[in-house]
């Protein structure tokens, strides 16, 4: 089997953002019949939330629109920075830590790079309400098709 592309997104807190992404693009890589090519993963700037679920409201965004949400949050470690072939993170903030940390600038990519809209934060969606999510989710699906062409 062909190498795999490895795919990791990241946030502030991994419990909102990410998992939406990371769910999100997996879904739509096995309606593609892409599931074998990718390994997709996501991962949190910040420790205050390892181990548990996603938020609530991000797993009923995303149910709202058919996509089930249910990594489990943890903290990006400098060991793996190396290890995925693309970065995604979801705002300037994290794509600062993420370098700060030690990642390869050349593999880090700002999710909305891929908006058609044009690029720009995934905005925080923790101190919003139900609807923040509904926009959260909007705005990964529009991001989505572009960041699959560039992986391929
Ligand atoms: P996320 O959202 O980065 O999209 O997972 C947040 C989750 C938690 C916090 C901030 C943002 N927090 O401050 O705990």
């Amino acid at each position: 089997m062909p190498v795999k592309k490895r795919v990791l997104f990241v946030c502030l807190g991994n419990i909102c953002r990410s998992p939406m992404a990371e769910a999100m693009f997996r879904k739509k890589v096995e309606e593609e019949g892409l599931a074998e090519v990718f390994e997709i993963d996501s991962a949190g700037i910040g420790n205050w939330h390892v181990g548990e679920g996603p938020d609530p409201r991000a797993v009923r965004a995303a149910a709202r629109y058919g996509v089930a949400v249910t990594h489990k949050a943890r903290q990006v470690s400098r060991d793996e920075l190396d290890k995925w072939d693309m970065i995604v993170v979801m705002d300037q903030s994290n794509y600062e830590a993420i370098l700060a940390l030690g990642a390869p600038a050349d593999r880090v990519r700002k999710l909305r790079d891929f908006d058609p809209q044009g690029p720009g934060d995934v905005a925080d969606p923790y101190y919003g309400g139900e609807e923040s999510f509904d926009e959260t989710y909007r705005t990964i699906e529009r991001c989505l098709p572009g960041l699959l062409k560039a992986l391929l």
